[in-house]
């Protein structure tokens, strides 16, 4: 167990280890995010939470990024690290960009899977 002073972090990474995410290298993309974070010594600015399913399941591999709002699918061990480094940037990996945030989640154009509507 563990109590992080989370204090000066700017970006919280929300990484899917659901089933289907882990069938599409989940566990190594957030290997991957927390060996980028280390090789930039960002510890202290970018936290991490490994997450059961996010219910987007046909994006995996799925990481949301907070503050931001942002969905991203598809990400790889190698888009993970590329994520790291442009969101400590203040910059989005774009085009894996799937919903962004703003008073409510947005669908950007077609990408991703048309999923469920909710009732
Ligand atoms: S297992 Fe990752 S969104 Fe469902």
């Amino acid at each position: 167990m563990t109590t992080w002073n989370l204090q000066g972090t700017v970006s919280h990474l929300l990484i899917c280890n659901g089933s289907s995410c882990r069938k599409h290298k989940g566990e190594e993309v957030a290997a991957a995010i927390e060996q980028e974070i280390g090789k930039q010594g960002a510890e202290a600015r970018i936290h991490t939470t490994v997450t059961r399913c996010n219910g987007r399941c046909s994006d995996a591999c799925v990481v949301i990024a907070y503050p931001e709002g942002v969905w991203y699918q598809g990400i790889t061990p190698k888009l993970a690290k590329k994520l790291v480094r442009k969101h400590l940037k203040g910059k989005q990996l774009k085009e894996n960009v799937v919903y962004t945030f703003n008073k409510k989640l947005k669908a950007v154009d077609q990408r991703g899977g048309k999923g469920k509507k909710k009732t």
